[in-house]
């Protein structure tokens, strides 16, 4: 899928990008491009920051994705149904192909797999905070899809357009498979509250833990996000956090309506002078220390990352055995 535009470097035979000063010509076509709305391809010369910062948010996505099966994955096995099991199962997947497109993605800068995975592994890299707060309920496998999913969709269309081609391409797939998560996770929970009086407090529950965290999602406020300038400029973001946040609240308002849960915020009401729902304010400390590793489950989804790596090492070295062995086979037949 990425390797097409992998093979005619436009320049540095050093096999590097040279830095940025050295290169004013190759800096404005850059710009030209950007200007443009074109897209940046592995083999076109790009500022080193730019890459840098492409790394880093790829590859905290692609690190997202992975550590996004393990709350979902813990209720597989407890599905309600055969029907719910089969779709989770598929949803959990889908979570895993979107890690491995991303790291697909961020491999094409010109950083290993390996060094990705050590840098999630040993917790020097970060992924998506939502994470970290446990599954209590059936429920919450629901909300999940409907409001971490919905959060992501919301968050991640403008990515389709964002000027880094191989990060755009995987996007354009990946939001179609979230469409399917979000919509999975209503259904399952108009279902349940179709059902008992016990189905739909449980309905609400997950709504009152998962509201807050989920509006989160979309990052500080515009007036304290330290990237956001440059990334605009770079045609990384689209759309700025308070906007994607505006945006998803004003359309979930509606959907628990349908529903019938209500979201846990007293203030949250229509404002008719600026066309978008009111709401109240987001509890920052909380959010600054879960992504600070003192949430709920920080401890628990590194420490399952870490087994599962280790656990899968036999695996590695089978395959790794196994490729070295045709590779002297094919050397032998020449
Ligand atoms: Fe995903
Ligand atoms: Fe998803």
């Amino acid at each position: 899928m990425y390797t097409q535009a992998l093979d005619l470097p436009q320049q540095n035979p050093e096999g590097r990008p040279p830095s940025l000063a050295e290169n004013p010509a190759w800096q404005a076509e850059f710009d030209a491009k950007i200007d443009a709305g074109g897209f940046i391809e592995p083999k076109d010369w790009m500022p080193e920051a730019y890459r840098k910062t492409l790394v880093r948010q790829i590859s905290q996505h692609a690190h997202s994705e992975i550590v996004g099966m393990l709350p979902e994955g813990n209720w597989i096995s407890r599905a309600p149904t055969l029907k719910r099991k089969a779709i989770l199962l598929a949803k959990v997947q889908d979570e895993g192909g979107h890690g491995l497109y991303l790291y697909a993605a961020a491999e094409t800068l010109g950083v290993s797999r390996d060094k990705l995975t050590d840098a999630l592994l040993s917790g020097r890299a970060k992924y998506s905070s939502i994470f970290n707060y446990p599954t209590l309920s059936w429920a919450d496998v629901g909300v999940i899809g409907w409001l971490v999913d919905g959060a992501a969709i919301m968050n991640q269309i403008p990515l389709c357009k964002c000027s880094y081609g191989p990060y755009a391409r995987a996007m354009v797939r990946i939001c179609k498979e979230e469409s399917f998560h979000q919509r999975q996770g209503f259904d399952a929970l108009l279902q349940l509250m179709q059902g008992t009086e016990a189905q739909r407090e449980m309905v609400q529950d997950a709504v009152n833990r998962w509201w807050w965290p989920s509006i989160m999602m979309f990052g500080p406020h515009d007036s304290d996000s330290t990237h956001t300038g440059q990334n605009t400029r770079w045609g990384i973001k689209r759309i700025s956090n308070d906007d994607l946040r505006q945006k998803f609240i004003d359309a979930t308002v509606k959907q628990a309506e349908v529903l019938g849960v209500t979201l846990p915020d007293p203030e949250l009401k229509w404002n008719e002078q600026r066309g978008h729902y009111d709401f109240g304010r987001i509890d920052w400390e909380e959010f600054w220390n879960v992504v600070n590793g003192h949430g709920q489950c920080n401890v628990d989804r590194l420490a399952a990352r870490r087994k599962a790596w280790d656990d899968g090492a036999w695996v590695r070295e089978a395959a790794m055995a196994h490729a070295d062995k045709a590779a002297r086979r094919a050397q032998a037949a020449a």
